[in-house]
């Protein structure tokens, strides 16, 4: 029965691998290393379908993000649309907090003032059967700032990891950075967590 303990090691080391080690494969899309970015994901203990559904659920964007307070689907004039239903090339207009707000938020849940920013932005790419989206912002010139958010779900051991990142591009994106990376960051990944919870409870 020597080799008891040394089974008993190796199977447990592939236990560990297997809960520890393995983290998900991106499917992110391949994007040029720009001047920085702001990254989220959060494995999820629900179905696909729910996440994205929730995902592209705008109106409610006020019961449950911390970080994106409001997302508002607009015509080319950036007039908000009846139909809040996202479609490509539909103009977006977006109230974000940086950083985010702390804690579970809800409709009533107030803004700091400091802290709120619009972005008007254009749905670049809504793939619903692949599970992705972009949208980017177009207030201003490619060549002084150019980023598109990217959202993604997958599959993974039968639960689904969200991700979305930004790239940001353009001599813009070296004061965006400055003011914003961290802030950013931590609302990327707030909304990460707030989707999670959101996902899970309301199956
Ligand atoms: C918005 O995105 C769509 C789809 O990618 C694109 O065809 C269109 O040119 C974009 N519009 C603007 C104003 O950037």
């Amino acid at each position: 029965m020597l080799h008891r303990p040394f089974l008993s090691i190796v199977f447990i080391a592939q236990a560990l691998y297997g809960v520890l080690g393995q983290s998900p494969p991106s499917h992110l899309p391949p994007m040029e290393p720009g001047v920085f970015k702001a990254h989220g994901e959060v494995l999820i203990d629900a179905p696909i379908q729910h996440v994205w559904d929730i995902l592209l659920d705008f109106p409610s964007y006020p019961d449950w993000n911390p970080f994106v307070r409001s997302q508002v689907v607009a015509d080319a004039n950036f007039v908000p649309l009846a139909d809040q239903t996202p479609h490509e090339n539909l103009r977006l207009i977006i109230d974000v907090q940086i950083p985010p707000l702390h804690g579970p938020v809800d409709a009533s849940t107030p803004g700091n003032p400091l802290n709120a920013q619009r972005s008007l932005e254009n749905i670049t790419h809504l793939d619903n059967e692949h599970y992705a989206a972009a949208w980017g912002g177009i207030e201003f010139p490619d060549e002084f700032l150019k980023a598109e958010r990217w959202s993604v779900l997958s599959t993974f051991n039968g639960k689904t990891f969200y991700e979305s990142e930004e790239v940001y591009y353009g001599l813009g994106a070296v004061i965006v950075k400055e003011l914003f990376e961290e802030g950013l960051n931590e609302g990327f990944q707030a909304q990460a967590e707030a989707l999670k919870n959101r996902a899970e409870i309301a199956v």
